[in-house]
């Protein structure tokens, strides 16, 4: 599996959450986004008294990370189910506070890789695109089902598309004649529909409806800014957050979450920390870092991360 698939910001991520684990006799770190556990299998491999929650909504993932991770069997829990639900999860697995969480967001190599999953634009398959194969939402049923306005909406938002109104018009009109139910339909809808000069500029010019109707069929940023709070209530004090993100939508609301809990609630300025005025949390740098050169050539998907990393200093 090696060869296929190589864990983005792998030795960064663990840098950053090794003080929340080797603080502890006992560390226990949730794995949200677990995918085909290559970061959870290095955190397992390297820290010997560490337990993992991991948790994914893809079913063939899920079987892929339990075999990958059998030699640890014992130090891992693995659930079947979205990373908002954690409050649930940790209820059931019997722990109210976690000293890690680490959420490397978006689709998987595997996902990817899967021609028939939908997910890619540049292989023909049925547009489906769900993480979780057992929901009833796929990007066809999108396609078929939302208004003109609706289709837009989506467009627009998640994907940024300037064309959005041409775009959904279009799949508006196809679906009396000739559905658009395969990804290369899709492709050649969008080249037939969009002008001619921005067809030659930045890349394929499906990236974009893809994009959006993947953040749809799988509601990715309704469930981050729900999971985010839940997070980060969920730490212990000297717990550390890590969020790999992969699209500006979903980077800003990191952002926008952590900038909300690490804001002082004192006026501006005011010369004294009071007592009971103190923050839960602080950044471990600011901003967001990118993965380095040395990474994004031997692995192009890292281009595109931003990381972002918290801690809870208080009760
Ligand atoms: C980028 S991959 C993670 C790769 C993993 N870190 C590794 O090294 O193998 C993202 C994974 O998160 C899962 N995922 C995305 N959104 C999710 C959500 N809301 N809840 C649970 N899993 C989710 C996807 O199914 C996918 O397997």
């Amino acid at each position: 599996m090696s060869e296929i698939h190589l864990p983005v910001s792998l030795e960064r991520s663990i840098e950053l959450l090794t003080p929340a684990i080797t603080s502890k006799s006992h560390p226990i770190i949730v794995d949200g986004t677990l995918g085909l556990a290559g970061h959870s299998y290095e955190l397992l491999r390297r820290f010997p008294q560490l337990t993992i929650i991991g948790i994914d909504r893809d079913q063939q993932a899920i079987e892929i990370a339990k075999k990958r991770l059998e030699q640890f069997s014992g130090r891992v829990r693995v659930y079947q189910d979205t990373y908002d639900n954690l409050t649930q999860i940790l209820d059931d697995f019997g722990t109210e506070y976690v000293d890690g969480i680490f959420l490397d967001l978006g689709v998987s190599s595997l996902q990817l890789d899967s021609i028939e999953r939908g997910f890619s634009y540049s292989q023909d398959a049925p547009l489906d695109m769900r993480m979780n194969q057992n929901q009833d939402l796929t990007a066809m049923k999108i396609l078929a089902t939302y208004s003109q306005s609706e289709l837009t909406r989506v467009l627009r938002e998640y994907g940024d598309e300037k064309f959005a109104p041409k775009i959904a018009r279009a799949i508006i009109e196809a679906r009396g004649s000739d559905p658009i139910i395969k990804t290369h339909a899709l492709v050649e809808l969008i080249k037939r529909v969009i002008p001619a000069p921005a067809r030659r500029t930045g890349g394929n010019p499906a990236k974009r409806t893809f994009q959006a109707l993947r953040i749809e069929v799988n509601s990715e940023l309704s469930i981050l800014e729900r999971a985010l709070p839940v997070a980060l209530e969920k730490l212990a004090i000297g717990g550390r957050l890590v969020v790999l993100s992969f699209q500006s939508l979903e980077d800003k609301i990191v952002k926008r979450e952590f900038a909300k809990v690490v804001e002082s609630k004192l006026p501006k300025g005011f010369p004294i920390d009071l007592p009971g005025y103190q923050n839960k949390f602080a950044l471990l740098f600011n901003g967001s870092q990118k993965a380095s050169e040395e990474e994004i050539t031997s692995n192009p998907r890292a281009q595109s991360v931003r990381i972002r990393a918290i801690k809870r200093v208080a009760a």
